[in-house]
């Protein structure tokens, strides 16, 4: 690709010349036969476009264009649009060799360049363009920031995680001072417990946007919640969803992630599920960001009073909905104060300098900036993350601050704190602006997955790759890029490395979505109401319907030009498939659609990207084989469990996650395929699909359940051939294997304890399922590579910590089991682990100490592990001794497994944690969770709810330790 064009493709503002300009040059390289005649159309159609494109990219870096140039932009904007579909039709054609089409293109391409020109040849705009054009050169210092070298060569750098955020997310989300106000809430909610029929309490944090309000009541919630039985953190959008939040309250206080039937339930189900629930235990809950009063009389009613002293806080901006909330207890309303400027400044200066201390040449400058942050934390990280990504001088800081507006000027810090983020949002590079507002393309207080934000990235043509990078990797490291500028956050928590899920806040979407809308970037019903000019065209379009009786339905819209369609919950309005007719993008969660309405899918040839979540429908259309440029098949929660035959004409698929689904002959052909999950192979499965699946040469990841019976006469044919299929894989590119099976119905995974020749070149290898090998294979010891490893393996001996321990990459490591091998100490020896940051050890303390020799497990960062409440002894003392000896321990996630325990087993197994722990290790973060408390010993029929062990992947409901540690290790990068 020519150098120039490459600078164009990773610069275009609103995402629309990239493609075009990079597909003109295709078709050029191409010389397609077909096209003679068309060519130097086509050539001058290129050069127009891309000295238009200049032009915009310097507007873009103006903030307040002028009326008449906006018109400008946004007609050379939408004829892009209708060029790209134009030329993509065209490719068709010609691949399809349709001779007609030729003389139609000639035609269309003379026309464009004609309309292009006028718009330039225009003289009063030309006129103010080049007045702009001047502005913009003076601005020449301002100007190098946008140094396309500078983007192009970053963008072909892989980009980290900046280490000092997690920092500030993370262990000490301790955001600094937040100490004070947290410990005086926590007074607060304490006044009037120990009596013995202590009513409910609810108090109310009121704040503007941006002041922390969630941090700190995260803060409260992390450090006193695990006092009660039971506790919930809700988070509420601007149009709440009722259902949602009571489904999200039962199942964190339950701790049961996947709570059968919950879909199904109704309001008034879920309030008598969670009224039966609470009614003998104390509990706290946690109901952050209300924006109106009408969803708070169901959630009290959900929330029964049983005069056990239960707390309830609620987060919001408002100060009418904390007084009501409080009512009568008005004196319950706290007033959220902004940042001292003691701590803003330390919050700064930690946020650029980590443990460093700010240069005293900055020192002036940086206590002006931070005056205007008026003590607004989200202000003070936005600019400092900013900063951090620039040189540290004087001169530059100087050029911000005096962006923001003079330190003396007496403005309100909201709109200080607006200016920031649109300073921070127009600093940018453009390809990061194009990828952050396509972030508008999801709902209100939605947990976006990374993966399927790249891959949907991808699919809107914003990513492009030179140099052998591959595109999910230049995606990964612009979300590593949002998240280092603060413009995004990780939404696991803490310890997790990976930032496997990010959420925007709420103050910060308001800005996308204004300037989405601002560029017809993306038409939003459903959310808030906007208006949209006669002319406008949808491009992209998000409906909301989760809250129904607030959702327009955008039947006046010519929806035919759309490229991308995404929507969340079910309505009767939704647009018809016919109505579109230049997708590029499907997502569609949880909606009642039927099959039909996937019939004629066929039509929209340009599909890339085609994403189905709790979508019942039991059979995709044999249509689906016309999707020629399909690259991502996304089905989760659907009842297909069988997929057409003409899937395997899709040759360019690329991502296939279709959990439940058989697989199939043809899969061999489908040469493009990098990852398949969750497909089962079970005896009806013909063995040539495994020797088939050998051939993918591009496979990195793998994702099956292993259904083949240990008893059928067959079995050692499918093993065979399966062992060998991965090796042959591996020879390849295949470097990530998930492997399930089910247990209750006679499958194992014998066949894998003896594997050979051995996998040694797996980076990742994860067992889901009950399944446990007898003993640790000996190939495990040849995964020279490996970075994580998620095995069960019973029982558990010297062995196999000495075995594992040797890995020199594992970085993560799941060990489940049950049995400690009679007569063995767990001893990790001091040259064990030097690279594991991730430890989950599903073994119990009860069952013996596991011991950490000194050196053991240098960078251990994170450990998990569970106790049985019902028999834990004095055990907790002696691991606390010994985790002592790790150097880099920060955090320890403790599951309290409540099974068959009584109310009192399971407090004093805490009291035993704690007060060990404050003995010997009162710098850790501790983190508790009860598991299966509804399966606590009671009086009651305890519910025994099936498959709530489950560890599948899906579902983003954040509730437990545990679900945290399986975003963690379930999700993987790849
Ligand atoms: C949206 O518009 C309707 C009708 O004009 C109005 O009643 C409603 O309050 C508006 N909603 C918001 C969130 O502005
Ligand atoms: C795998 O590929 C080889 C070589 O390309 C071919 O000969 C063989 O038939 C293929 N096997 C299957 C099962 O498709
Ligand atoms: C491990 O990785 C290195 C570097 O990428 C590679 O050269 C080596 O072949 C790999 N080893 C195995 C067993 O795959």
């Amino acid at each position: 690709m020519p150098p120039t064009l490459a600078l164009a493709l990773v610069s275009v503002a609103t995402g629309v010349l990239s493609p075009v300009l990079g597909k003109l040059s295709t078709l050029l390289e191409k010389k397609y036969s077909s096209l003679k005649g068309v060519g130097d159309e086509i050539l001058a159609l290129r050069d127009e476009l891309s000295s238009m494109n200049a032009l915009l990219l310097k507007l873009a870096d103006i903030d307040d264009l002028d009326v008449q140039v906006k018109e400008w932009r946004n007609q050379i904007r939408e004829l892009s649009y209708e060029i790209e579909d134009c030329i993509d039709d065209f490719v068709r054609r010609v691949e399809q060799r349709d001779p007609d089409k030729r003389k139609n293109m000639k035609g269309f391409f003379q026309e464009s360049i004609h309309k292009l020109r006028t718009l330039g040849a225009r003289s009063e705009i030309a006129s103010k363009i080049l007045k702009l054009k001047a502005r913009v050169d003076h601005a020449g210092e301002r100007r190098k920031r946008y140094n396309f070298d500078g983007v192009a060569s970053s963008s072909s750098m892989v980009v980290h995680i900046d280490p000092r955020l997690p920092a500030l997310y993370a262990e000490s989300e301790s955001l600094v001072g937040i100490d004070e106000p947290r410990d005086e809430l926590i007074e607060w909610l304490a006044v009037g417990e120990g009596n013995s029929v202590s009513k409910v309490k609810v108090v109310s944090v009121v704040g503007l946007g941006g002041l922390g309000k969630t941090t700190l009541a995260r803060q409260v919630y992390g450090k006193i919640g695990e006092q009660f039985d039971c506790r919930a953190f809700v988070s509420v959008s601007q149009k709440p969803d009722m259902r949602k939040i009571l489904r999200s309250i039962l199942t964190a206080v339950t701790g049961i992630e996947h709570y059968p039937g919950i879909e199904g339930y109704d309001e008034e189900q879920l309030i008598n599920k969670l009224r039966w629930f609470l009614n003998d235990k104390r509990y706290f809950v946690v109901i952050d960001d209300i924006w109106s009063t009408l969803a708070w009389p169901t959630i009290r009613c959900a929330l029964l009073e049983n005069k056990l002293s239960n707390r309830i806080l609620i987060t919001t901006r408002i100060t009418s909905v904390a007084r009501s909330c409080c009512s009568p207890d008005y004196s319950n309303v706290y007033e959220m104060k902004p940042l001292s400027d003691v701590y803003a400044g330390k919050l700064f200066e930690k946020r650029i300098f980590g443990e460093d201390q700010c240069p005293s040449q900055l020192k002036d400058v940086s206590s002006d900036i931070l005056r205007k942050c008026g003590g607004l934390p989200l202000a003070v990280i936005s600019i400092a993350s900013l900063l951090a990504s620039k040189p540290c001088t004087a001169d530059q800081w100087e050029r911000y601050r005096n962006y923001i507006g003079s330190p003396f000027e007496d403005v309100s810090s909201v709109s200080n704190m607006q200016k920031i983020l649109a300073l921070s949002y127009n600093d940018l590079p453009h390809y990061l602006k194009t990828c952050l507002l396509y972030l508008s393309m999801f709902p209100e207080d939605f947990v976006i997955p990374r993966d399927q934000l790249v891959r949907r990235w991808i699919a809107e043509g914003f990513i492009s790759t030179y140099g052998g990078q591959r595109l999910e990797q230049v995606g990964y490291s612009y979300y590593n890029e949002l998240i280092n500028r603060s413009m995004i956050m990780p939404a696991t928590q803490q310890w997790d490395r990976k930032a496997a899920f990010c959420r925007v806040h709420d103050v910060i979407l308001d800005l996308i979505v204004s300037k989405s809308i601002d560029e017809n970037f993306v038409m939003i019903f459903g959310n808030n109401n906007h208006t949209w000019g006669p002319q406008d065209k949808a491009r992209r379009l998000l409906l909301d319907w989760r809250d129904q009786d607030n959702t327009m339905a955008p039947s006046s819209m010519d929806l035919s030009k759309a490229r991308s369609f995404s929507t969340y919950g079910s309505s009767e309005h939704m647009p018809l498939l016919s109505d579109f007719q230049a997708l590029r993008m499907i997502y569609i969660e949880n909606s009642s659609l039927e099959n039909h309405y996937f019939e004629d899918i066929g039509r929209l040839f340009q599909l890339k990207y085609l994403g189905l979540s709790g979508v019942r429908i039991s059979k995709l259309p044999d249509q689906i084989g016309e999707l020629q440029q399909l690259e991502t098949l996304e089905l989760r929660g659907t009842g297909i469990k069988e997929l057409s035959k003409n899937i395997v004409r899709l040759k360019k698929l690329v991502f296939l996650y279709a959990s439940n689904v058989r697989l199939f002959e043809g899969i061999g052909n489908m040469k493009a395929l990098q990852e398949v999950r969750y497909v089962k192979v079970d005896s009806s499965t013909p063995t040539t699909c495994l020797d088939e699946l050998g051939n993918l040469t591009e496979l990195r990841y793998l994702g099956i359940d292993w259904l083949v019976s240990d008893t059928s006469s067959d079995q050692k044919s499918y093993t065979d051939i399966f062992v060998a299929c991965i090796v042959r894989l591996c020879r390849f590119k295949f470097r990530y294997l998930n492997i399930g099976c089910d247990v209750r119905n006679g499958m194992s995974l014998d066949f894998l304890v003896n594997w050979s020749p051995p996998p040694c070149q797996l980076q990742n290898f994860v067992m889901r399922s009950g399944y446990h090998f007898p003993r640790i294979p000996e190939w495990v010891a040849l995964l020279s590579n490996v970075t994580l490893l998620d095995m069960n393996i019973n029982p558990v001996g010297e062995e196999v910590l000495r075995i594992l321990g040797c890995l020199p990459y594992l970085q993560s490591l799941a060990l489940n089991t049950t049995e400690i091998l009679a007569g063995e100490a767990l001893i990790i020896c001091s040259s064990g682990f030097q690279s594991l940051e991730d430890f989950f050890f599903n073994w119990n303390i009860s069952m013996g100490p596991l011991v950490f020799e000194v050196g053991a497990m240098p960078k251990l960062a994170r450990f998990v592990y569970r106790l049985v409440a019902r028999c834990v002894g004095s055990a907790c003392g002696d691991l606390y001794l010994g985790l002592q000896q790790l150097p880099s321990l920060k955090h320890l996630f403790v599951d309290i497994d409540c099974r068959g325990a009584n109310a009192e087993e399971v407090q004093n197994t805490e009291a035993a944690i704690r007060s060990a722990a404050d003995l010997t290790l009162s710098h850790l973060r501790i983190d508790f969770s009860k598991l299966w408390m509804d399966e606590m010993a009671k009086n009651d029929d305890a519910v025994s709810v099936e498959g709530s062990e489950h560890r599948g992947g899906e579902g983003h409901a954040e509730t437990s330790t545990k679900v945290l540690l399986e975003q963690h290790f379930r999700i993987f990068s790849v």
